[in-house]
Protein backbone atom coordinates (compact mmCIF):
# COMPACT_ATOMS: atom_id res chain seq x y z
CA UNK A 1 0.00 0.00 0.00
CA UNK A 2 1.19 3.64 -1.05
CA UNK A 3 1.01 6.44 0.80
CA UNK A 4 -1.93 9.05 -0.55
CA UNK A 5 -4.19 5.18 -1.30
CA UNK A 6 -7.67 6.05 -1.09
CA UNK A 7 -10.28 3.75 -0.41
CA UNK A 8 -13.91 4.19 -2.08
CA UNK A 9 -16.73 2.23 -1.35
CA UNK A 10 -20.25 2.81 -0.64
CA UNK A 11 -20.10 6.92 -0.13
CA UNK A 12 -17.52 5.95 2.03
CA UNK A 13 -13.85 7.56 1.18
CA UNK A 14 -10.82 7.16 2.74
CA UNK A 15 -7.56 8.10 2.47
CA UNK A 16 -3.86 6.99 3.53
CA UNK A 17 -2.69 10.56 4.07
CA UNK A 18 -2.11 13.41 6.94
CA UNK A 19 -5.34 14.97 7.24
CA UNK A 20 -4.23 18.28 7.34
CA UNK A 21 -2.77 17.93 3.92
CA UNK A 22 -5.87 16.06 2.74
CA UNK A 23 -8.77 18.73 4.07
CA UNK A 24 -6.59 21.17 2.39
CA UNK A 25 -7.78 20.07 -1.13
CA UNK A 26 -11.56 19.92 -0.15
CA UNK A 27 -13.98 22.97 -0.83
CA UNK A 28 -14.71 25.12 2.08
CA UNK A 29 -18.80 24.53 3.69
CA UNK A 30 -18.98 20.93 2.22
CA UNK A 31 -19.99 18.77 5.03
CA UNK A 32 -22.79 18.37 7.91
CA UNK A 33 -20.54 17.25 10.60
CA UNK A 34 -17.40 16.40 11.62
CA UNK A 35 -16.29 13.99 14.58
CA UNK A 36 -12.54 14.51 15.28
CA UNK A 37 -11.01 11.99 17.65
CA UNK A 38 -7.19 13.63 17.91
CA UNK A 39 -3.84 12.51 19.33
CA UNK A 40 -4.19 13.73 23.03
CA UNK A 41 -0.62 14.03 24.10
CA UNK A 42 -1.87 11.41 26.84
CA UNK A 43 1.56 9.05 25.98
CA UNK A 44 3.60 8.24 29.18
CA UNK A 45 6.02 8.49 26.97
CA UNK A 46 5.18 12.41 25.84
CA UNK A 47 6.98 15.32 27.87
CA UNK A 48 4.72 18.13 28.73
CA UNK A 49 6.35 21.60 29.15
CA UNK A 50 5.73 24.78 28.68
CA UNK A 51 9.47 25.15 27.37
CA UNK A 52 12.36 23.59 27.46
CA UNK A 53 13.22 24.13 31.13
CA UNK A 54 10.00 24.35 32.78
CA UNK A 55 8.05 20.40 33.22
CA UNK A 56 4.51 20.86 33.48
CA UNK A 57 3.09 19.09 36.75
CA UNK A 58 0.23 16.96 36.85
CA UNK A 59 0.16 15.65 32.84
CA UNK A 60 1.42 12.24 33.95
CA UNK A 61 -0.78 9.48 35.39
CA UNK A 62 -0.84 5.43 33.90
CA UNK A 63 -2.23 6.00 30.26
CA UNK A 64 0.32 3.39 29.42
CA UNK A 65 -2.29 2.06 26.66
CA UNK A 66 -1.87 5.24 25.05
CA UNK A 67 1.73 5.01 24.52
CA UNK A 68 2.36 5.42 20.72
CA UNK A 69 4.64 7.39 18.73
CA UNK A 70 1.66 9.54 17.38
CA UNK A 71 0.09 10.45 20.04
CA UNK A 72 3.16 12.13 21.22
CA UNK A 73 2.22 15.96 21.15
CA UNK A 74 4.50 18.08 23.68
CA UNK A 75 4.54 21.89 23.77
CA UNK A 76 3.38 24.34 21.18
CA UNK A 77 3.62 21.43 18.58
CA UNK A 78 0.37 20.19 20.35
CA UNK A 79 -1.47 23.42 20.71
CA UNK A 80 -0.48 24.44 16.85
CA UNK A 81 -1.43 21.22 15.45
CA UNK A 82 -5.29 21.67 17.69
CA UNK A 83 -5.58 24.73 16.11
CA UNK A 84 -4.27 23.91 12.67
CA UNK A 85 -6.76 21.04 12.21
CA UNK A 86 -9.71 23.08 14.32
CA UNK A 87 -9.60 26.39 11.51
CA UNK A 88 -10.00 23.50 8.84
CA UNK A 89 -13.15 21.84 10.45
CA UNK A 90 -14.22 25.28 10.70
CA UNK A 91 -13.71 26.06 7.24
CA UNK A 92 -15.15 22.55 5.89
CA UNK A 93 -18.10 22.55 7.96
CA UNK A 94 -21.51 24.61 7.24
CA UNK A 95 -22.91 26.86 9.58
CA UNK A 96 -25.85 24.29 9.72
CA UNK A 97 -23.18 21.66 11.15
CA UNK A 98 -21.30 21.24 13.82
CA UNK A 99 -18.28 19.43 15.44
CA UNK A 100 -17.57 16.64 17.85
CA UNK A 101 -13.73 16.91 19.87
CA UNK A 102 -12.92 14.16 21.75
CA UNK A 103 -10.37 14.83 24.56
CA UNK A 104 -9.05 14.05 28.16
CA UNK A 105 -7.70 16.46 30.78
CA UNK A 106 -4.49 16.13 28.69
CA UNK A 107 -5.31 18.05 25.28
CA UNK A 108 -8.92 19.45 26.91
CA UNK A 109 -7.74 23.30 27.91
CA UNK A 110 -6.05 23.55 24.50
CA UNK A 111 -9.11 22.90 22.39
CA UNK A 112 -10.96 25.00 24.84
CA UNK A 113 -8.61 27.87 24.21
CA UNK A 114 -7.85 26.87 19.84
CA UNK A 115 -11.78 27.62 19.73
CA UNK A 116 -11.90 30.67 21.42
CA UNK A 117 -9.19 31.88 19.51
CA UNK A 118 -10.53 30.65 16.38
CA UNK A 119 -13.91 32.01 17.14
CA UNK A 120 -15.78 28.74 17.58
CA UNK A 121 -18.47 28.50 20.06
CA UNK A 122 -18.82 25.84 22.39
CA UNK A 123 -22.22 24.39 23.00
CA UNK A 124 -21.58 22.05 24.99
CA UNK A 125 -19.06 20.19 27.24
CA UNK A 126 -19.83 16.34 27.61
CA UNK A 127 -18.55 13.96 30.05
CA UNK A 128 -18.47 10.57 29.34
CA UNK A 129 -18.35 8.43 32.11
CA UNK A 130 -16.94 4.96 32.11
CA UNK A 131 -18.42 3.18 34.46
CA UNK A 132 -15.64 0.23 33.96
CA UNK A 133 -12.70 2.09 34.15
CA UNK A 134 -8.86 0.51 34.83
CA UNK A 135 -8.59 0.80 38.33
CA UNK A 136 -5.40 2.85 38.96
CA UNK A 137 -2.39 0.62 39.82
CA UNK A 138 0.03 3.35 41.63
CA UNK A 139 -2.76 4.52 43.92
CA UNK A 140 -1.01 7.85 44.03
CA UNK A 141 -3.72 9.14 41.44
CA UNK A 142 -7.94 9.14 41.59
CA UNK A 143 -8.90 6.50 39.18
CA UNK A 144 -9.28 8.28 35.61
CA UNK A 145 -13.11 7.40 35.07
CA UNK A 146 -13.83 10.15 32.20
CA UNK A 147 -13.22 11.71 29.09
CA UNK A 148 -14.61 15.18 27.61
CA UNK A 149 -15.89 15.42 24.22
CA UNK A 150 -16.76 18.91 23.14
CA UNK A 151 -19.56 19.47 20.70
CA UNK A 152 -18.86 22.94 18.77
CA UNK A 153 -20.40 24.60 16.48
CA UNK A 154 -18.99 26.69 13.29
CA UNK A 155 -21.74 29.33 12.44
CA UNK A 156 -21.56 32.34 14.60
CA UNK A 157 -24.15 34.37 16.76
CA UNK A 158 -26.87 32.94 14.40
CA UNK A 159 -26.28 29.48 15.97
CA UNK A 160 -27.79 27.71 12.91
CA UNK A 161 -26.29 24.72 14.21
CA UNK A 162 -28.60 21.33 13.72
CA UNK A 163 -29.53 19.53 17.18
CA UNK A 164 -32.09 16.80 16.79
CA UNK A 165 -33.85 17.44 19.86
CA UNK A 166 -37.07 15.12 19.81
CA UNK A 167 -34.98 12.22 18.13
CA UNK A 168 -32.60 12.76 21.66
CA UNK A 169 -35.40 13.47 23.85
CA UNK A 170 -36.94 10.50 23.01
CA UNK A 171 -34.17 7.93 23.06
CA UNK A 172 -33.57 5.38 25.59
CA UNK A 173 -29.90 3.94 26.20
CA UNK A 174 -30.69 0.63 28.45
CA UNK A 175 -27.33 0.99 29.85
CA UNK A 176 -27.55 4.98 30.77
CA UNK A 177 -28.73 5.23 34.27
CA UNK A 178 -28.82 9.29 33.82
CA UNK A 179 -31.32 8.84 30.72
CA UNK A 180 -34.74 8.15 30.68
CA UNK A 181 -37.01 8.18 27.92
CA UNK A 182 -38.61 11.16 26.98
CA UNK A 183 -36.25 13.08 29.02
CA UNK A 184 -33.61 15.59 27.73
CA UNK A 185 -30.45 14.16 27.30
CA UNK A 186 -27.58 15.79 30.22
CA UNK A 187 -24.23 16.61 29.95
CA UNK A 188 -22.89 13.27 31.76
CA UNK A 189 -23.07 9.88 29.43
CA UNK A 190 -23.17 6.67 31.19
CA UNK A 191 -21.66 4.51 28.45
CA UNK A 192 -19.44 1.19 29.34
CA UNK A 193 -15.78 1.80 27.12
CA UNK A 194 -16.21 -2.21 26.60
CA UNK A 195 -16.81 -3.16 22.59
CA UNK A 196 -18.79 -5.71 21.18
CA UNK A 197 -17.25 -9.25 19.18
CA UNK A 198 -17.79 -7.67 15.46
CA UNK A 199 -16.53 -4.49 16.74
CA UNK A 200 -12.98 -6.02 17.64
CA UNK A 201 -13.60 -8.88 14.84
CA UNK A 202 -10.70 -6.76 12.23
CA UNK A 203 -8.45 -6.03 14.97
CA UNK A 204 -8.65 -3.16 17.13
CA UNK A 205 -7.02 0.33 17.86
CA UNK A 206 -5.97 1.32 21.28
CA UNK A 207 -8.18 4.22 21.56
CA UNK A 208 -10.89 2.68 19.57
CA UNK A 209 -14.32 4.06 20.53
CA UNK A 210 -17.04 2.29 21.52
CA UNK A 211 -19.69 2.27 18.58
CA UNK A 212 -22.38 3.20 21.00
CA UNK A 213 -21.09 5.75 22.10
CA UNK A 214 -20.34 7.09 18.47
CA UNK A 215 -23.85 6.93 17.49
CA UNK A 216 -25.16 8.67 20.19
CA UNK A 217 -22.99 11.85 18.78
CA UNK A 218 -24.61 11.22 15.08
CA UNK A 219 -28.48 10.46 16.98
CA UNK A 220 -27.80 14.23 18.33
CA UNK A 221 -26.05 16.22 15.24
CA UNK A 222 -25.94 14.05 11.85
CA UNK A 223 -27.93 14.22 9.44
CA UNK A 224 -28.73 11.38 7.21
CA UNK A 225 -28.05 11.81 3.78
CA UNK A 226 -25.53 14.23 4.19
CA UNK A 227 -21.86 14.26 4.58
CA UNK A 228 -19.41 13.68 7.67
CA UNK A 229 -15.37 13.89 8.14
CA UNK A 230 -13.40 11.80 10.07
CA UNK A 231 -9.90 13.29 9.91
CA UNK A 232 -8.56 10.77 12.26
CA UNK A 233 -10.08 7.71 11.32
CA UNK A 234 -8.03 5.06 13.51
CA UNK A 235 -9.75 1.90 13.42
CA UNK A 236 -12.31 3.70 11.43
CA UNK A 237 -15.05 4.15 14.32
CA UNK A 238 -16.86 7.21 13.41
CA UNK A 239 -17.52 5.57 9.90
CA UNK A 240 -19.15 2.86 11.00
CA UNK A 241 -21.59 4.87 12.97
CA UNK A 242 -21.85 7.43 10.29
CA UNK A 243 -22.73 3.95 7.70
CA UNK A 244 -25.38 2.48 9.96
CA UNK A 245 -26.82 6.41 10.21
CA UNK A 246 -26.72 6.88 6.60
CA UNK A 247 -23.87 9.26 6.11
CA UNK A 248 -21.56 9.74 3.84
CA UNK A 249 -17.87 10.00 4.82
CA UNK A 250 -14.46 11.07 4.12
CA UNK A 251 -11.79 10.02 6.50
CA UNK A 252 -7.78 10.54 7.15
CA UNK A 253 -5.82 8.01 8.51
CA UNK A 254 -1.78 8.38 8.84
CA UNK A 255 -0.81 5.24 9.89
CA UNK A 256 -1.14 2.53 7.19
CA UNK A 257 -1.67 -0.42 9.53
CA UNK A 258 -4.59 2.00 10.94
CA UNK A 259 -5.83 3.19 7.34
CA UNK A 260 -5.69 -1.31 6.80
CA UNK A 261 -7.83 -1.79 9.83
CA UNK A 262 -9.94 1.09 9.09
CA UNK A 263 -10.18 -0.89 5.12
CA UNK A 264 -10.78 -3.83 6.89
CA UNK A 265 -13.88 -3.06 9.37
CA UNK A 266 -15.35 -1.13 6.63
CA UNK A 267 -15.46 -4.16 4.17
CA UNK A 268 -16.92 -5.56 6.92
CA UNK A 269 -19.37 -3.51 7.61
CA UNK A 270 -20.90 -3.87 4.08
CA UNK A 271 -20.52 -7.47 3.65
CA UNK A 272 -23.16 -7.51 6.80
CA UNK A 273 -25.24 -5.07 5.10
CA UNK A 274 -25.68 -6.73 1.94
CA UNK A 275 -25.70 -10.14 3.92
CA UNK A 276 -28.74 -8.78 6.16
CA UNK A 277 -32.06 -10.28 5.34
CA UNK A 278 -34.40 -8.07 3.11
CA UNK A 279 -37.81 -7.92 4.14
CA UNK A 280 -40.43 -8.10 1.49
CA UNK A 281 -43.24 -5.61 2.27
CA UNK A 282 -46.78 -6.80 1.21
CA UNK A 283 -48.93 -3.74 1.18
CA UNK A 284 -51.90 -4.54 2.61
C1 LIG B 1 -7.35 8.74 18.93
S1 LIG B 1 -7.02 7.82 17.49
C2 LIG B 1 -8.62 7.63 16.71
C3 LIG B 1 -9.33 6.37 17.14
C4 LIG B 1 -10.70 6.20 16.49
N1 LIG B 1 -11.68 7.11 17.05
C5 LIG B 1 -11.22 4.77 16.65
O1 LIG B 1 -12.30 4.58 17.26
O2 LIG B 1 -10.55 3.86 16.20
C6 LIG B 1 -6.20 9.00 16.49
C7 LIG B 1 -5.70 8.46 15.16
O3 LIG B 1 -5.25 9.58 14.39
C8 LIG B 1 -4.13 9.20 13.62
N2 LIG B 1 -3.43 10.44 13.28
C9 LIG B 1 -2.61 11.18 14.07
N3 LIG B 1 -2.22 12.30 13.43
C10 LIG B 1 -2.82 12.26 12.20
C11 LIG B 1 -2.84 13.14 11.08
N4 LIG B 1 -2.14 14.29 11.08
N5 LIG B 1 -3.58 12.81 10.00
C12 LIG B 1 -4.29 11.66 9.97
N6 LIG B 1 -4.32 10.78 11.01
C13 LIG B 1 -3.59 11.09 12.11
C14 LIG B 1 -3.36 8.23 14.51
O4 LIG B 1 -2.55 7.37 13.76
C15 LIG B 1 -4.51 7.50 15.24
O5 LIG B 1 -4.83 6.30 14.59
Amino acid sequence: MTKGQIFTEHGVRMRLQDSLEGMAELPPQSFDLAIADPPYGASTTATWKIDRGHALAGMGGAWKLAAHSWDQLCNIEGFEGTMAFLSELKRLIKPTGSIWVHATYHNAGVVNVACQILGLEIINEVIWFKRNAFPNLSARRLTASHETIFWIHTGGKQRQYRFNYDDVKAAHFPEDNLKERGKQLRTVWDIPNNKSRDELESGSHPTQKPLRLTERLLLIAGLRGGKLLVPFLGSGTEVIAGMRFGMESTGFEIDRNYFDLACKRVRQEIEQTQAAPKLDLVPC
